[in-house]
């Protein structure tokens, strides 16, 4: 039973048994109060603090630039948007990656901001952060394939895993995590092939971005998915709606009415009691 319908929070074990019954796991990203509201009243499973917000929300670069003080004050945003949903907290670039202490000490302050686990892109040392994190009582979503804070900045935003060694990689990166515990792992730009050779390989659900149609469940960027951002629209993006264009034609109109004196109108004033603009009047013409 989805969070949607049973009216509690949905937990991690949830998501794990969604994968055993085939049920396709809905992920989406949320940054304040607003759209993770939005998330949580149109039905999605899992709510992502994603550290795309350095871009999309705070016109970063690259996902390297945001802080761990700024994912936190989103985190606790979209906590307070989305209360029944699973909200998993992005830890941002060198947060975690240098020790477990660092690792599980940065967890933990997301779980403080509202956060129900985290997440940690890459393999190698992450195995071993993930499994820290885990024994510390805190669930981790893995990620592979195009890891934004590792490949984004030399790289750019390409695609993994299209060489059988690369794709190998991908797969054995993700039966680390899966070996670690991890309760899920996105799997990012990859070739379709290589994802559906990779989704029964693991225990874990796989939560697809650019990786074809056959993983366990799909994530966007809500900026992404809703048309609000559109500096780098990737490939693998469906727009469902185009609201920069719908919010600048809603601005355009203010400033044209403000400059027209069309706004406000008398339905927009405030009044005062009843008799008190009588006395005001003649309060001030005394
Ligand atoms: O930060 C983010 O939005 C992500 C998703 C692309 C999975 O990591």
């Amino acid at each position: 039973m989805t969070r949607g319908t049973s009216g509690r929070r949905l937990t991690t074990e949830a998501i794990r048994a969604m994968k055993g019954r085939g049920e396709a796991i809905v992920m989406i990203t949320a940054y304040d109060f607003s759209t993770a509201q939005v998330a949580e009243r149109a039905g999605v499973d899992i709510v992502l603090v994603g550290d795309s917000a350095a871009m999309v929300v705070l016109g970063y670069e690259t996902t390297r630039l945001v802080t761990i003080e700024e994912m936190l004050m989103l985190a606790g945003a979209v906590r307070r948007g989305a209360p029944l949903s699973l909200v998993i907290g992005d830890l941002p670039y060198r947060s975690y990656e240098g020790s477990n202490e660092l690792a599980v000490a940065t967890s933990r302050r997301f779980v403080q901001a509202g956060c129900d686990a985290v997440k940690m892109e890459g393999a190698n040392a992450t195995v071993d952060r993930a499994q820290a994190v885990i024994a510390a009582g805190i669930p981790v979503m893995g990620h592979v394939g195009l890891t934004p804070q590792h490949t984004g900045d030399g790289e750019g935003f390409r695609v993994h895993g299209r060489t059988a060694a690369a794709a190998l990689q991908i797969i054995s990166d993700a039966r680390a995590l899966d070996g670690a515990g991890c309760f899920a792992i996105v799997a990012e730009a990859m070739p379709a092939v290589v994802a559906r050779a990779l989704t029964p390989r693991v225990r874990a659900p796989v939560i697809g971005i650019g990786a074809g149609p056959d993983t366990d469940g799909q994530v966007l960027v809500f900026h992404d998915l809703v048309g609000l951002y559109d500096e780098h629209v990737p490939r693998y993006v469906k727009r469902y709606a185009e609201l920069k264009a719908v919010m600048i034609d809603a601005v355009g109109r203010y400033a044209s009415d403000v400059r027209g004196h069309q706004f406000p109108q008398p339905e927009h004033e405030y009044r005062m009691e009843a008799g008190e603009e009588e006395k005001l009047a003649a309060r001030l013409s005394s």
